[in-house]
């Protein structure tokens, strides 16, 4: 496994700028999104920062929806903790710290209608692992939109971590377009 340095992961400072609210020019989340999301769902969110698609993931899954948010940073997880009680949507999100060698997601095997990877899998430094981890806790025919900004990672990278969603098994049902990003809807499978 490689090994990472602390500066792999997205600073707080920089978490700062990722719900900078100018953001929902390139990224509105409701837009990228809402295709997926329910009421009622259980989603998880893994590596949301303070929470730029956490919030609106907990509105669009509703009072009876749940969102599983799991990062590595503390910081990040107080932040989006505090963002989340000022926006009325607290209850909904659970907050879960991940380690180096797990995103600790055992209570919630097969239980997520819907996964978001939004900017993270390149900072992990085992990607099929993390892969596992998400796909662990999805339901059979439960999907997750797969996200990497243009900038951080290249086409090749992109393609070699769909492989490791692959092997870790998930099936490429999609390529929604996004800008400024390389984008794959992963499925589930339903028939083990
Ligand atoms: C670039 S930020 C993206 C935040 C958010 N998804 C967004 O798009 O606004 C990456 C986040 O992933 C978290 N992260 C990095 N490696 C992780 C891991 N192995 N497990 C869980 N979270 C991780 C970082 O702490 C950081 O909050």
């Amino acid at each position: 496994m490689a090994s990472r340095s602390k500066s792999d992961v997205c600073p707080v400072t920089a978490g700062y700028l990722l719900i900078c609210p100018v953001r929902r020019i390139i990224h509105d989340p409701e837009k990228i999104l809402s295709p997926y999301i329910k009421e009622g769902m259980t989603l998880l969110d893994v590596g949301p920062g303070m929470g730029y698609f956490t919030i609106p993931m907990a509105r669009l899954a509703g009072e009876r929806g749940r969102v599983i948010a799991v990062d590595i940073q503390k910081e990040m997880l107080e932040k989006l903790r505090m963002r989340a009680l000022h926006r009325g949507v607290a209850e909904r999100i659970e907050l879960i710290q991940a380690d180096e060698n797990s995103l600790n997601l055992s209570n919630y095997r097969e239980r997520i209608d819907f996964a978001l990877a939004f900017a993270v899998v390149h900072e992990s430094p085992d990607a099929e692992r993390l892969f596992r981890d998400i796909y662990s806790a999805m339901k059979k025919g439960g999907s997750l939109l797969f996200v990497e900004p243009i900038g951080h990672v290249s086409r090749k990278k992109f393609e070699d971590s769909l492989k490791a969603a692959e092997i870790a098994g998930f099936i490429l049902s999609g390529r929604p377009s996004l800008f400024l990003s390389h984008s794959a809807l992963l499925t589930r499978s339903g028939d083990e």
